[in-house]
């Protein structure tokens, strides 16, 4: 997509968006062609339109000026989150008319709200749509335009980085599990490979000869073997901090003999949400050249059913020697993290954050607008919430609270996998924080905003690619 500035809304665009704040009337319309301002104006009184964030209102011009659609969109407060939206709004109703050019007049822009502008366009034009028909198909927006503000290279690049970024992660979420499966999502990692950034992929046997056995066992029911991938980005002065960031990658979680019901298996190409993000957040470092060591790590298997699959009441023998018993094989991802946190803590990094799709409780809690936080540090929490608050990614705290370990308790091993109905998010973070010996550690249940079930602000139905904003921006902090 192309990013022109102008002064004024340019006469040709496919279509012009102009924004209104929730507390002006129609009559405030700012930067409009004359011709249009009335008809506009009262199209707005009829629509009872109120300028909330999220609101668009679509007009066809005939003929009163060049541009065949005028869009109105609400723009709030006027800051950068409601900017963002509005923003996305926008894309992606000429995206869905296959418009090729939009001009956007929102005002002047300072650089948070030029990137958030910049990013809500990107995503709110996105479309998964090469499995459709030709004729089902509309083409993507080439130039965005924006008025009456000017574009400073340096927020530009960051957020156009942030935007592929997640494209990536949207795009490998969005695939069907034929298409990426372990193999294929370690080759999504190899393809980033760089000055900056190297790939490490083991396989089957060697996961096993590691002594990885949480990941070992999901993964070995299936025909497509499980995969171990390490990413390391290095800056190119001396590191600020080390980091590593965890995915969780089951490429297809049928839950294993403890199956799912069928509802509940359709959307399960979404599992590796956690890996995606972190594939797309390592794919902005060369872009974005943050001054820390980043390490991208995740462990890629597709939990099935089958005459290997692992069993209940089996005891699993975890990377660093921990056991575990399990007590459900749906309760998987936390198996593949353990090996992946405690690899991570024997890179004595400082800091450790890991994403995954992790639990319907979660959901359940929170919804699809936030992911679950989880840490024992205020200041990494803070941190987080703080780089989601600026990227519009919904992060909430939860409670770690050790009181819920004994939920955990198992006669027959270090701990068991599930810990039962209640605080089911919270027991699952627990587990996790079993394996984490050394970093600084968050814990980000996804489960919800990765994958929606149906539209969020401009995010349509499916993959989102939350939060690797988020992550961008608090690499960037250091
Ligand atoms: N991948 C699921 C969690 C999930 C649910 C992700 C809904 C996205 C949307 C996870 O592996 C799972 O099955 N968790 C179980 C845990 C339970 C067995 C303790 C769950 O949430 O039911
Ligand atoms: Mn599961
Ligand atoms: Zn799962």
């Amino acid at each position: 997509m192309k990013l022109l500035a102008a002064p004024a809304l340019p006469a040709d665009a496919d279509a012009i968006a102009v924004g209104l704040n929730a507390d002006a009337t129609p009559d405030a319309l700012t930067g409009l062609p004359e011709a249009i301002a009335a008809a506009a104006a009262a199209a707005l009184r009829d629509e009872d339109f109120k300028g909330r964030p999220g609101s668009c209102l679509g007009l066809r011009t005939l003929g009163l000026i060049d541009s065949p659609w005028l869009l109105v969109v609400g723009t709030g407060d006027g800051g950068p989150a409601a900017l963002r939206v509005a923003a996305g709004k926008a894309a992606d109703f000429a995206r869905g008319r296959g418009l090729a050019s939009l001009a956007l007049s929102l005002g002047a822009l300072d650089e948070a709200a030029l990137e958030a502008v910049i990013e809500g366009a990107d995503a709110g034009g996105y479309r998964f749509d090469r499995s459709l028909a030709e004729d089902a198909r509309k083409a993507p927006l080439e130039t965005l335009i924006l008025a009456g503000c000017s574009l400073s290279d340096g927020a530009v690049d960051r957020a156009r980085a942030r935007a592929e970024g997640r494209r990536l992660a949207r795009d490998l979420v969005n695939e069907p599990a034929e298409v990426i499966y372990p193999e294929t999502l370690a080759e999504a990692a190899v393809r980033l490979a760089s000055g900056q950034l190297s790939v490490e992929v083991w396989d089957e046997e060697r996961i096993l000869a590691a002594g990885m056995g949480g990941i070992h066992a999901v993964g070995r029911a299936s025909d497509r073997p499980p995969r171990f991938v390490h990413m390391r980005w290095s800056p190119r002065g001396a590191p600020k901090a080390r980091v590593a960031l965890v995915g969780k990658g089951v490429t297809y979680d049928s839950g294993g003999l403890s199956l799912k019901p069928s509802n509940s298996q359709l959307t399960m190409r979404c599992d590796m949400g956690g890996a995606a993000a972190v594939i797309g957040a390592m794919s902005a470092l060369d872009a974005i050249q943050p001054e820390v060591e980043v390490h991208g790590i995740f462990a890629a298997a597709e939990n099935m059913v089958s005459g290997r699959s692992y069993k209940l009441g089996d005891v699993l023998r975890m990377y660093g020697g921990k056991t575990v018993e399990i007590h459900n094989t749906d309760a998987e991802g936390r198996l593949l993290l353990a090996d992946c946190l405690h690899y991570a803590s024997e890179l004595g990094v400082d800091y450790c954050v890991d994403l995954a799709t992790l639990t319907g409780a979660a959901v359940v809690a929170l919804g699809e607008r936030y992911s679950a936080v989880y840490t024992d540090s205020d200041a990494l929490a803070d941190a987080l919430l703080g780089a989601a608050e600026a990227s519009g990614d919904g992060f909430w705290r939860m409670p770690l609270d050790s009181g819920y370990r004994s939920l955990l308790k198992s006669d027959w091993a270090t701990l068991k996998n599930v810990g039962g109905r209640e605080a089911g998010s919270i027991t699952a973070a627990l587990f996790l924080s079993e394996f984490v010996d050394g970093p600084t550690w968050a814990h980000i249940d996804i489960a919800g905003p990765a994958f929606l079930s149906a539209p969020v602000d401009h995010y349509g139905k499916g993959a989102t690619g939350h939060p690797v904003p988020s992550l961008l921006r608090w690499l960037e902090s250091f």
